[in-house]
């Protein structure tokens, strides 16, 4: 499966901090935002990925990951010349999704919990498996700002809606989505909703329909942050702190990632490590020395 980081957008609601700059690149705490949302990708098992930006912004990724091999992974980049909606990732992205099935994921959501990497990897093999798309459902204090899933007492989804005025439930849909190769000519056939955009949700919709949506629950164990607003990066970056100080064990940590999945060799992490002289440093060099079974995650 390959998997797709839509990292565009303007950032209106971090102006000025965005005024010249991806919102995505910012730091989150002491990693550059994107390495969360990657992070996940990553532990869902997928090593292909195109990056989708601003034509301001493209080169920064660029810069940051080049073409993926010293994370034993594949980078290609990709221009999305305005915010037309996410769907767009598979229009943007249809040359190099291919034949095959495609994850997708917002460059500014951050998900932590236990459990969480199992649940990647089962999405991934089912719809590499069995097709269809697979989303998730997440429960939030105020909805009205997302997609909004309305399940039916017996837990079957009746209806994904954008944004609603009146939401019917509070649980949302966060920015992390697998689907088949169908989903390029879906998103290519999607209209544009009333906000001017092509959106995921009609994609969704477009699935449902077709009775081939699987719709996730992730429990209340499972952290899934703002980062779109002041606060939102404020607290964001204050959960990762306290959770990586507490363990002494990093969050979205894409050189340990791959080199868990035995993507880098231990030289490989090494001489990464080598590269900072700082925490961040030391911490790669941890894990390179750490013996099997010392933690179990
Ligand atoms: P949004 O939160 O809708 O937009 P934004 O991040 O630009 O922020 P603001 O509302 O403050 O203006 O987007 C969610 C994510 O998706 C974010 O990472 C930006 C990205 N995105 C694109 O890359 N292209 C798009 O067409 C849209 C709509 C969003």
């Amino acid at each position: 499966m390959k998997g797709i980081i839509l990292a565009g957008g303007a950032g209106t609601r971090l102006f000025p901090v965005t005024k010249v700059i991806s919102k995505q690149i910012l730091p989150l705490y002491d990693k550059p935002m994107i390495y969360y949302p990657l992070s996940a990708l990553m532990l869902a098992g997928i090593r292909e990925i195109l990056l989708i930006s601003t034509p301001r912004d493209i080169d920064l990724f660029k810069n940051l990951f080049s073409d993926g091999e010293w994370l034993g992974m594949r980078f290609e980049y990709a221009v999305q010349e305005s915010p037309r909606g996410l769907a767009d990732a598979f229009i943007v992205g249809r040359q190099f999704v291919g034949n095959g099935a495609c994850a997708l994921v917002l460059g500014d959501n951050v998900f932590y919990g236990r459990g969480f990497g199992a649940v990647l990897k089962k999405a991934a093999s089912s719809v590499e498996r069995y097709g269809g798309g697979m989303i998730f459902a997440y429960y939030v204090k105020d909805p009205s700002g997302f997609g909004v899933v309305e399940f039916d007492s017996a837990g079957r989804v009746l209806s994904i809606e954008e944004k609603p005025l009146v939401p019917k439930s509070r649980y949302i849909v966060p920015g992390l989505y697998f689907y088949d190769n169908a989903v390029l000519d879906i998103a290519k056939n999607v209209a544009v909703s009333v906000r001017g955009e092509i959106e995921i949700t009609s994609v969704n919709n477009a699935y449902l329909e077709a009775g081939r949506l699987s719709v996730e629950l992730l429990g209340r164990g499972m952290a899934w942050l703002d980062t779109g607003t002041h606060d939102g990066l404020l607290e964001a970056a204050n959960f990762i702190s306290t959770i990586q100080k507490r363990q002494g064990l990093y969050v979205a940590c894409i050189e340990e990632i791959a080199y868990r999945n035995n993507w880098i060799s231990v030289d490989q992490l090494l001489r990464l490590a080598a590269a900072h002289k700082t925490a961040y440093g030391d911490y790669l060099n941890f894990i390179a020395g750490e013996e099997a079974g010392d933690h179990f995650l």
